[in-house]
């Protein structure tokens, strides 16, 4: 909206201000289409993200994208680290097993309370998919590949199943129990694990005991491998 001229020099520069503070804030940090619920995430903000992030990939591996109505998510995979984790997903993905499958469990990380129980406890801070959620899971007795820990987007299989989930935070205590085969590389697909992980959840309780946050409407997506763009000159 154009102003109406004839506004004294001070008045004009505030309302610059205010202009760049709003284009701002929508063009990069303001993400209002996440509602609410972002304020349990501060966690996983762009900026925090940023500052435990893994380093570029730079082994020229594999990636595993998955895509969804939010944006692609990239996944680099680790085959020094986890051979038999890293064949196995990359064998869903060739077989199709994947198809139409989706990401069904969202646990963020703010302090939370399970229905029917008073305590409060930290969240699990996971994204979770798998064929779970196609009808197609499967027991799948791989032996834990320990090479890589848990941290903050790292991909883990989960031991003996056909699923997998994006760690939001850093897991130490899950060391040893999951093969890590993959990370999270890039701000763009950290920034679609943070549109997931804000969508509305239900509580259902596991076999296991644990109360898992279902999403309420599941993220399909679809699935592809991808080897990385060469780099100039090697
Ligand atoms: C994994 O975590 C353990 C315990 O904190 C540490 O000793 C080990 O060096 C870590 N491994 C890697 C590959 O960073």
């Amino acid at each position: 909206m154009m102003m109406a001229g004839g506004r004294t020099e001070d008045s004009g520069g505030w309302q610059r201000v205010f202009l760049l503070a709003v284009v701002f804030c929508t063009a990069r940090f303001c993400h209002a289409e996440i509602g609410s619920r972002e304020d349990a995430f501060v966690g996983y903000s762009e900026k925090s993200y940023k500052k435990t992030v893994f380093p570029a990939p730079r082994h020229g591996n594999e990636f595993l994208i998955f895509s969804t109505r939010f944006g692609d998510i990239r996944v680099e995979l680790l085959p020094e680290s986890s051979p038999n984790a890293v064949k196995y997903m990359k064998s869903l993905v060739t077989q199709r097993l994947m198809d139409g499958c989706s990401f069904y469990r969202a646990e963020p990380a703010g302090p939370t309370i399970d229905e029917g129980r008073d305590s409060i406890r930290p969240g699990y801070a996971l994204v979770q998919g798998g064929l779970y959620s196609c009808g197609r899971q499967e027991t799948k007795n791989l032996h834990v590949e320990t090479a890589v820990n848990n941290t903050k987007g790292a991909v883990s299989l989960i031991t003996g199943t056909s699923e997998f989930f994006f760690n939001l935070e850093a897991h130490p205590e899950w060391d040893g129990s999951f093969s890590v085969f993959g990370k999270v590389v890039d701000i763009d697909s950290w920034n679609v694990l943070r549109r997931i992980v804000a969508l509305p959840t239900r509580q259902e309780a596991h076999s296991s005991g644990t109360i898992l946050r279902m999403l309420q409407s599941p993220v399909p997506f679809k699935t592809r491998l991808e080897l990385p763009t060469p780099i100039q000159g090697s």
